[in-house]
């Protein structure tokens, strides 16, 4: 698959999640909610707890495997944005963290998600909008695709990880506090990533 179609594949699926943590968003949301057909806080907390992990992955491989493959095609433009995307990888991070601390507090994780949500939503926009439609431009499409084969491999990796530490947390752990110990633990898993990175490094 080409690298850009599999990380806006992922972007469709966070906004997914995005829309039903807040029911649809706007009207719809509010019509949800007061119908009683919103979701439950026990499944908006795994909404969120999910929204975490699927971002702290996808940030992981595109650190880790996309944007230095797109460095290496040395573009003024694409350097700019690529420094800029990093920047704020570092505020949707620090969100997210500020997420999983709120995972047990229903009206604090609304604030929180919302918050993350703009700041996503602006890193797309710009992604989608101006980083990649200038690397389908500069890098040619075979090299997209193995490119997009280096970023599934590490999705999987990743996701790997994260499933063994989340399974080893749940027999450890109980209660309300599971979900948070699991995504703030799969955090810091990133040596899935950097193993399949070094790996396939040319
Ligand atoms: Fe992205
Ligand atoms: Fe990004």
């Amino acid at each position: 698959m080409d690298a850009i179609e599999l990380l806006k594949n992922d972007h469709d699926a966070v906004e997914e999640l995005f829309q039903r943590f807040s029911d649809g968003g706007g009207l719809t949301g509010v019509v949800k909610r007061l119908t009683g057909n919103g979701e439950k806080p026990g499944q908006r907390r795994a909404i969120a707890a999910k929204i975490c992990q699927e971002l702290h992955v996808h940030a992981e491989i595109e650190e880790q495997i996309f944007y230095p493959a797109v460095r290496k095609l040395r573009d003024d433009e694409l350097d700019e944005m690529l420094d800029e995307a990093e920047k704020e990888h570092g505020t949707i991070k620090e969100r997210v963290s500020a997420t999983e601390q709120a995972l047990d507090d229903e009206d604090e994780l609304k604030t929180r998600v919302s918050s993350l949500q703009d700041c996503v939503t602006h890193h797309v926009r710009e992604e989608e909008g101006e980083m990649f439609p200038r690397l389908e431009e500069l890098m040619p499409e075979a090299e997209r695709s193995r490119l997009g084969r280096d970023l599934a491999a590490a999705k999987r990796d990743a996701k790997t990880a994260m499933t063994e530490l989340g399974r080893s947390t749940a027999l450890r752990g109980s209660g309300s506090g599971r979900a948070r110990k699991t995504t703030a633990k799969a955090g810091k898993s990133t040596a899935g990533v950097k193993r399949a990175s070094g790996a396939r490094r040319r």
